[in-house]
């Protein structure tokens, strides 16, 4: 098989784009020229000839010479017409847009079958980890209990200096945005909401299913403070943000994000920094572990060009478990085990916690474990993320 020849009209020149521009001419398998970059800011200084650059969206989908758009750019609705637009004139796309993808999975979906092409965005989850193709193609077949992961490098690069280094928040926050890891608005990352559209990409995959984002229960790392963190230690854990899809029966599945603590001889226990994890446990191929950098641009440019590559020899999603509907249902109606460290009491019964089995109250630092319900911490969403107080999973 030979691979089309492609001409990429590339949207956005920031961090991932330049990473892309890196990896692409150190490549030297694929046919592929970036030939137009289109960006919005006028004044900045770029290290290509000017030539390369247009501020027009229309020089690159009008163009018929152009066959392949590339979006990189962060704003997920501009993203979405230029994606959507550039389908419309039958161009294959690639994205990393996580929060575009994910907020537009069934229309995407749907022109991708209408315009017969093929968008890719491999890059929008865990960057450079394959999990993607991997879940469309490897789990095509079998049963797959569940996919949980470290999906957000900016909250674990934060994690772990915080953990190893006992530095605080905003300090590792800071460095970890000069190093390009942080969304525009870190609230993305913080509170768990990047981490979030990773899953819900991942379960279209998994499962077949279109979540969308805002039915996903998310609580983030805003919180954290010293105590968690020495708490953790002192147990022999390390606090990490994991977002969870599984099984709950035969056809229903369930999925959150949320801090958790993570023992020793857990594979997600090694995955520190910028570093993302992904472990998928099924029924035949038991348990596997993908790990690699999950930000940065070259780690998310290699992923882009991965899936340029894959479209240069016709690739496609085929989403084939949506077609198996095998999985139907979504259920926020499960319990789980949770360390709730707060300041007011009355906020243990906003987070409606049940079946404690410890508390400890100090003057400085009070915390209960417990059993929490999904549904109830998803009705009481707006409230429990401005609590004075921190939840990990057990
Ligand atoms: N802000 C994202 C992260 C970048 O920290 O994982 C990669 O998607």
């Amino acid at each position: 098989m030979t691979a089309n020849k492609l001409r990429i009209g590339l949207f956005g020149y920031g961090c991932v784009g330049q990473g892309l521009h890196d990896v692409l001419n150190n490549s030297r398998g694929i046919k592929a020229d970036i030939v137009r970059i289109c960006v919005k800011d006028r004044q900045k200084e770029r290290r290509l000839d000017n030539s390369f650059f247009t501020f027009e969206k229309e020089d690159i989908l009008g163009d018929d010479s152009i066959n392949m758009v590339v979006e990189l750019i962060d704003d997920a609705d501009e993203a979405f017409e230029i994606v959507t637009g550039a389908m419309m004139r039958g161009k294959s796309v690639v994205t990393a847009n996580k929060r575009m993808v994910a907020n537009h999975m069934n229309e995407l979906i749907a022109l991708q079958e209408k315009m017969k092409v093929s968008l890719l965005y491999e890059a929008s989850a865990c960057a450079s980890i394959p999990i993607i193709r991997n879940l469309e193609e490897y789990y095509d077949n079998d049963l797959l209990y569940s996919v949980r992961g470290i999906f957000n490098g900016s909250t674990n690069y934060i994690l772990t200096r915080m953990e190893s280094e006992k530095l605080p928040f905003s300090e590792v926050l800071a460095d970890a945005r000069s190093k390009g890891y942080v969304e525009t608005d870190p609230t993305l990352d913080i509170d768990g909401y990047d981490a979030k559209f990773k899953l819900c990409i991942i379960t279209t995959h998994a499962y077949g299913l279109v979540t969308e984002p805002d039915t996903v229960f998310h609580y983030g790392i805003r919180n954290i403070n010293s105590f968690d963190m020495q708490y953790a230690r002192e147990k022999g854990y390390k606090i990490k943000l994991v977002p969870y899809v599984g099984k709950t029966g035969e056809s229903t599945i369930t999925s959150y994000v949320m801090p958790r603590f993570i023992s020793r001889d857990k594979y997600l226990y090694g995955v520190d920094n910028e570093y993302n994890g992904v472990v998928a446990e099924a029924s035949f191929a038991e348990s596997q572990f993908f790990y690699g950098k999950g930000a940065g641009g070259h780690a998310t440019g290699s992923a882009v060009l991965s899936d340029i590559s894959a479209s240069s020899y016709n690739y496609r999603y085929e989403y084939k478990k949506r077609g198996q509907n095998v999985v139907t249902d979504y259920t926020r109606d499960i319990e789980l085990q949770v360390w709730f460290r707060y300041s007011d009491s009355a906020d243990i019964e906003t987070i409606g916690i049940k079946d404690i089995t410890e508390s400890f109250r100090r003057n400085d630092y009070n915390y209960v474990t417990g059993t929490v319900n999904l549904q109830h911490l998803y009705d009481n969403r707006e409230k429990i993320a401005v609590m004075d107080a921190f939840m990990v999973a057990l």
